[in-house]
């Protein structure tokens, strides 16, 4: 991975931002210093969408999850080199900070981007796209606000679809003619002459779905140790 141009650590951490202490929600307008509309993305890698997002969108504020320390260090130093206060990265697993961290109805958008594959059946179960995970998703969402997923794996991405259209709570909305910023991943598929799978469902109305019963049964499938700092 090319380093990114380094910045002083006590710039680097305005774009950071850490999860509070259960049972604590985080707090958007502490947290960024304004009530502006709230999106976040979930495994930002290296930053190509909350970069652009931040960049064109300044009345949002942007918040990124992503599990790998150095890929949330990369980000951040990115956003820092720009000065896009409004947007701030945190290394967490995101499931995690749903079901603790991220209080109910809070999110105009949830972004996730080419999440990891997981192709062996028997890591399937690593996925990040379940049921759970988008009962977790609606709850945080305002109403009106919307999920985007986009993936180059036709299976995972059909896999996800027949979980949403189980859902009554989250409907399909038809994609815009500029489906927005390419990441690194979806560049990398493009490559290899990959087709690009991008929906958007979004939340029409106040209900809830309850939590799922046991928050823990969302990451009882822990990731892999390397995907922790
Ligand atoms: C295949 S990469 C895609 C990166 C980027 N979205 C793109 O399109 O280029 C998936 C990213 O999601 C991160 N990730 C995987 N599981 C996660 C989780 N539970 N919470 C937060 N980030 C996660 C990985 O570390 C990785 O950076």
């Amino acid at each position: 991975m090319r380093k990114p141009e380094r910045v002083a650590p006590e710039l680097l951490f305005q774009f950071c931002f850490d999860l509070p202490s259960i049972p604590q929600k985080l707090d958007w307008k502490s947290l960024f210093g304004n009530d502006r509309p709230v999106e976040l993305e979930i495994g930002c890698g290296k930053g190509a969408f909350i970069v652009h997002a931040a960049t064109t969108r300044p009345e949002v504020n942007f918040a990124g999850i992503e599990v790998v320390r150095k890929y949330q260090l990369y980000c951040a130093t990115r956003l820092a080199r720009r000065n896009l206060k409004h947007a701030k990265m945190a290394c967490t697993d995101a499931r995690f900070a749903l079901a603790w961290s991220i209080p109910t109805e809070s999110l105009q958008a949830v972004h996730v981007y080419f999440p990891d594959p997981w192709w062996k059946a028997r890591h399937a179960k690593r996925r990040l796209v379940t049921p759970d995970f988008l009962i977790w998703v609606i709850r945080a969402l305002k109403v009106g606000g919307a999920f985007h997923l986009a993936s180059d794996v036709p299976d995972y991405f059909q896999a996800s679809v027949a979980i949403l259209n189980h859902q009554p709570l989250l409907v399909r909305q038809d994609l815009p003619d500029d489906r927005g910023t390419i990441t690194n991943f979806e560049r990398k598929a493009l490559a290899k002459g990959g087709a690009i799978h991008h929906g958007i469902w979004v939340k029409p109305t106040a209900e809830l779905p309850p939590p799922p019963p046991d928050p823990q049964r969302l990451f009882s499938v822990p990731l892999p140790s390397q995907h922790f700092p």
